[in-house]
């Protein structure tokens, strides 16, 4: 009940993973959800192993799916308010990094800057996971993927629309995912928010092999015409509340509502990892409507950490 690969490894970014492994984790996941639904909640491989968790941001699915997880699969985990351990009075992130790893098996932290998950995994020899920075949010793209593939079929089949913030780390995350299995994404965003260069030099490369679609466009009509998927984000995320004025300003255009996706398939399904604004990226009515997978989604989260941990902690 493990990716072998994985054994011992970080997951940072979703460019971690081979397709072959982003493939094999994900077919993990929906054998712990049947597993789940059939009544076998503990699967006990990963007894007396710990998870300490560093939480720079709040959290409600990835913390909580993320304990539950280590739970069910007979460990333990730690939760750690990064303003409660000394790293908050200065301790540098390499001198926790190498005391964290003497007490406990894997680290999952969620930081502001992603150098700082790249510092925790230089510095320790137990696996990190990446659960959120600036840049990426692997763990919410696998729950993504789960979720259009459980609903949808194959992903290769599927145009999938982003609305929003290009450079959210929600979407850079999805973007690789989709760029690996050979999808097809459209990214509508304005002038000044396209993904980041190096993710899109990632995905451009990982397309070229997949056979994947990448397009950023300006125009959200053009991004969910005939879409299969509609996916959004805040606009205004963690860390980006100076911000907040502008981006609600810039990214107006955007907004997931009753009219635009009037332009997607019927049964087109409405995604967004969560928490959500409603009124701003997405109107109630959508979030709220039978398209809206966005529970499921959530749910997802709790198979996707199992199949993670279970694949990465030794
Ligand atoms: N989607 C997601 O990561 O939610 P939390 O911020 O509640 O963990
Ligand atoms: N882009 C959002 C995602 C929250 C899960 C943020 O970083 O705040």
């Amino acid at each position: 009940m493990y990716v072998e690969s994985l054994k011992g490894r970080d997951l940072l970014s979703i460019a971690d993973l081979s397709s072959k492994e982003l493939y094999s984790i994900l077919e993990l996941s929906l054998k712990f959800k049947r597993m789940y639904y059939e009544g076998y909640r503990m699967v006990p491989i990963l007894v007396n192993r710990v998870l300490a968790l560093i939480f720079e941001k709040h959290s409600t699915r990835t913390r909580i799916s993320l304990q539950v997880a280590m739970h069910q699969l007979g460990g333990t985990s730690l939760y750690l308010s990064s303003q409660e351990l000394q790293l908050a009075r200065g301790e540098p992130i390499k001198d926790t990094a190498r005391v964290l790893e003497r007490y406990v098996d894997g680290i999952a932290a969620r930081v502001y800057k992603h150098e700082s998950v790249v510092e925790l995994a230089k510095y320790s020899r137990v696996p990190i996971v990446n659960a959120l920075s600036d840049y990426e949010h692997p763990l919410q793209a696998l729950a993504d993927i789960m979720t259009i593939m459980e609903l949808k079929g194959d992903i290769k089949n599927l145009k999938i629309a982003f609305l929003g913030d290009g450079s959210d780390n929600v979407l850079h995350s999805l973007l690789l995912a989709v760029a690996k299995l050979g999808g097809t994404i459209y990214i509508a965003t304005p002038l000044g928010y396209d993904p980041n260069r190096e993710i899109m030099a990632l995905a451009n490369d990982d397309a070229q092999k997949s056979g994947a679609t990448i397009a950023v466009v300006r125009d959200p009509i053009e991004a969910v015409s005939n879409a299969d998927v509609v996916y959004t984000d805040v606009w205004v995320s963690m860390g980006q509340e100076k911000e907040r004025e502008k981006r609600i300003r810039d990214l107006g255009g955007y907004q997931v509502n009753k009219e635009l996706v009037s332009y997607a398939k019927k049964d087109y399904i409405f995604m967004h990892c969560l928490p959500a604004h409603r009124g701003e990226e997405v109107t109630d009515e959508v979030i709220e409507s039978s398209n809206s997978v966005v529970w499921i989604q959530a749910e997802n989260r709790l198979h996707t950490s199992k199949a993670v941990l279970a694949s990465i902690i030794k």
